[in-house]
């Protein structure tokens, strides 16, 4: 035990004096403008009010003011057999009203060829920020706005609440219903021709990752008339993929703002980050696919994630058979999150019978990939596949 503490408080001068590593950092992903945009493209920026009003879980648990307390919250909570995450939340009472402000950029091709009406609504998971679609680091393997662009669609991405330039809130209390109603309220936006520049959608495709993917899934769950069609990347249905306790483990989440100051200095505890970027790696990240440069780069670009958008993963709307639009889900196939490390033989079951009516659902397992698809090689392979999805359905 002692050992162990002592190798984690080890780590720390070590993590701390990486942060000087951060590729050009000018918290440019932390500001409204993006430091990289296709060259093909026209993008624009906005930071945008978005009204939602969501039913929240309240965190009832004793709030961590150090590592130590935050590693014995974790360590209560992945006790057998009772203890869990689920005793630590307690379910929502009234639905809550707020209002934040989310920063988003729109890109359109300089060249369009018509499909530049059809607008590919990007919400990115934990983890990163809207660079996730949007990549400075070599763009023309890692950027997926700019692949879309080069098939002649515009892409709307943004930053979740609480990450990049985006509104922070408590790490205690932002979660999946929040984010499911800002996709709600910022689609109607989107939808209006509001922060599109020129650009009024005739369709709306969403795309979301990871956690981006399951608040997407909640949105065209419950009111599916928003969407005309679903990209759920890094995403997995079948209870026995998910390994929560083993997550929970592997992330070995910390507190962003002690871990780097300078950068997370602004979130409060529950604002949680894994502790180095191996522990990335084991998560998101299969070898021999990745190389430690591109890590590197995805680690110097995180974003924390609050401790109860982990807690409320699953706590969203299951059943999407209201959804009769075309739908895809595409992720690795080594998945570690949503898989357990291997789809093969969990990814089909229960996505067809939650997806029952898409028309039509395809399901693609990325080859040679974890969870991070974006940054594996062969990103664009992935890239590839979504945008073909678009095109076989008419979009
Ligand atoms: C950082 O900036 C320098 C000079 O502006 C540039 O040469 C270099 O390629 C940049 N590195 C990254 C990782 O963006
Ligand atoms: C929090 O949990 C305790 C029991 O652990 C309970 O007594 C209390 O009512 C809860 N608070 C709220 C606001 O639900
Ligand atoms: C599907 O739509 C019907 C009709 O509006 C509604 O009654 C039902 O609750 C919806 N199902 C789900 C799972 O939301
Ligand atoms: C998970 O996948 C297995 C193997 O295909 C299948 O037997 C099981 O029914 C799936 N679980 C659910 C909830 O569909
Ligand atoms: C690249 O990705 C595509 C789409 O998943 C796949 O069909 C192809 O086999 C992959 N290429 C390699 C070399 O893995």
């Amino acid at each position: 035990m002692h050992t162990f503490t002592l190798t984690l408080l080890s780590l720390l001068p070590f993590s701390l004096a990486s942060t000087h590593s951060r590729p050009n950092d000018s918290g440019s992903f932390s500001s409204l403008t993006q430091s990289y945009y296709p060259p093909t493209a026209d993008c624009i920026d906005h930071l945008i009010p978005v009204p939602i009003t969501s039913s929240n879980f309240f965190f009832n648990f004793t709030k961590w003011t150090s590592d130590l307390e935050l590693t014995d919250f974790l360590s209560i909570a992945t006790t057998r057999p009772s203890a869990g995450f689920p005793g630590v939340l307690e379910p929502p009472t009234a639905p809550e009203t707020a209002t934040f402000e989310i920063a988003a950029s729109f890109c359109t091709p300089k060249i369009k060829n018509g499909k530049e009406k059809t607008v590919i609504f990007a919400t990115h998971g934990i983890g990163p920020a809207r660079a996730h679609w949007n990549s400075p680091w070599r763009p023309e393997e890692f950027n997926f706005v700019q692949a879309a662009v080069a098939e002649g669609y515009s892409v709307f991405f943004y930053d979740r609440l609480g990450c990049g330039a985006s509104q922070k809130i408590s790490g205690f209390k932002n979660q999946l219903s929040i984010a499911t109603s800002i996709i709600q309220v910022l689609t109607s936006f989107v939808r209006a021709g509001q922060y599109t520049g020129d650009i009024k959608a005739e369709k709306i495709a969403h795309i979301g990752f990871s956690f981006g993917a399951l608040a997407t899934h909640g949105a065209i769950s419950m009111t599916p008339e928003i969407s005309d069609a679903v990209i759920l990347t890094a995403i997995g249905f079948n209870s026995s993929g998910l390994n929560v306790n083993g997550l929970a483990r592997s992330f070995v989440p910390r507190i962003a703002a002690l871990q780097n100051p300078r950068l997370y200095g602004d979130r409060d505890n529950g604002m949680v980050t894994w502790v180095d970027k191996f522990a990335q790696v084991q998560n998101y990240f299969k070898k021999p696919n990745f190389d430690e440069a591109t890590i590197d780069f995805v680690e110097a670009a995180k974003e924390p994630f609050a401790i109860t958008e982990f807690l409320t993963l699953l706590t969203g709307p299951t059943d999407a058979s209201n959804f009769t639009k075309p739908a895809l889900h595409i992720s690795g196939e080594q998945d570690y999150i949503f898989c357990d490390g291997l789809c093969t033989g969990i990814f089909e079951e229960p996505a067809r019978t939650i997806y029952k009516n898409a028309n039509p659902l395809q399901l693609t397992l990325h080859p040679g990939a974890s969870h991070n698809i974006n940054f594996h090689h062969n990103a664009t392979g992935a890239y590839r596949v979504i945008t073909d999805f678009l095109k076989n359905n008419g979009l």
